[in-house]
């Protein structure tokens, strides 16, 4: 069943010069729910476009997106909170918000009008927290831990939300290779679990090889390809849209983290 249908979508920056505007078009595309599937693509070719879009950061000029077949832009903010939680690509906090305050962000959806978090709240925040080991960050202001740390902090705020759908942009680009590794099994373990649904985009082919499912393989605003992660993640495929010359190598044991791709 498809969590997410995007139909004749068209979407355009609006205010760039005529030369180097950036369009988006898909046709179709279908994000499958409780599946891990991974949005790749080089730089620029409107990636985290349709996260935006699909999050409601975002308005396409035409067509439309569904989420459990209902018009995303017939849901209220509020209620599409607790359905999708993203975690964006960088993050720029213009104000020194604690660890601890920005986690509670994530309960901001279910508070009443007037309404202060309860204990409910505040121990989904200390049990997201306790995930992504930031426990003992908590009570530090967010430009005062690494750029790491900082990740796991907007990863546990997207949990703490209790989405149906986590929408993941470059999760791992700051990780080191224990933490990239943690994430993604924390990812797979509630996708099993809680039958989450994750849309992540990566630059590391390798992990997503290991983790995804379902691979989206994007060029120049369109969808070039899709389906079951062996049928997209071929070496003729890489070569076709990223310029560079891979050998697929066999997987061995999945928990060994085997280099799957190695340039050649
Ligand atoms: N706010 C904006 N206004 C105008 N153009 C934009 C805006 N944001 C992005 N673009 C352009 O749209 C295109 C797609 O951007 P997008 O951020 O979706 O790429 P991406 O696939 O996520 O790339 P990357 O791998 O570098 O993150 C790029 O050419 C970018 O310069
Ligand atoms: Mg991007």
């Amino acid at each position: 069943m498809s969590i997410v249908e995007i139909n004749n979508l068209f979407f355009e920056y609006k205010d760039t010069s005529t030369e180097d505007s950036f369009s988006l078009t898909l046709n179709q595309l279908e994000i499958k729910e409780g599946y891990f599937t991974s949005l790749i693509g080089p730089n620029g070719c409107g990636k985290s476009t349709i996260l935006k879009l699909i999050s409601k950061i975002l308005y396409p000029q035409k067509g439309r997106i569904k989420f459990s077949g209902v018009d995303i832009s017939e849901i209220p903010y509020k209620e599409y909170a607790k359905l999708i939680a993203y975690v964006p690509q960088s993050t720029y906090p213009y104000f020194p918000f604690s660890v601890f305050e920005i986690v509670m962000m994530g309960r901001t959806p279910y508070l009443g009008m007037l309404s202060f978090e309860n204990s409910i709240d505040k121990k989904i925040v200390e049990e997201a927290m306790d995930i992504l080991e930031i426990s003992h960050l908590k009570l530090k202001g967010i430009n005062e831990i690494s750029g790491g740390e900082a990740q796991r902090v907007y990863i546990a705020r997207a949990l703490a939300q209790k989405p149906k759908m986590i929408l993941l942009d470059e999760p791992n680009s700051h990780l080191d290779i224990e933490h990239q590794i943690q994430i993604f099994e924390l990812l797979a373990k509630l996708k099993r679990e809680e039958n989450l649904t994750i849309l992540s985009v990566s630059h590391d082919l390798n992990l997503v090889g290991i983790f995804s499912e379902k691979v989206f393989l994007m060029n120049h605003g369109q969808l070039i390809m899709h389906g079951n992660t062996s049928e997209v993640l071929t070496e003729k495929n890489i070569e076709d849209i990223f310029n560079v010359k891979v050998k697929i190598l066999p997987s061995g044991k999945s928990d060994l983290y085997n280099i799957l791709i190695n340039p050649v």
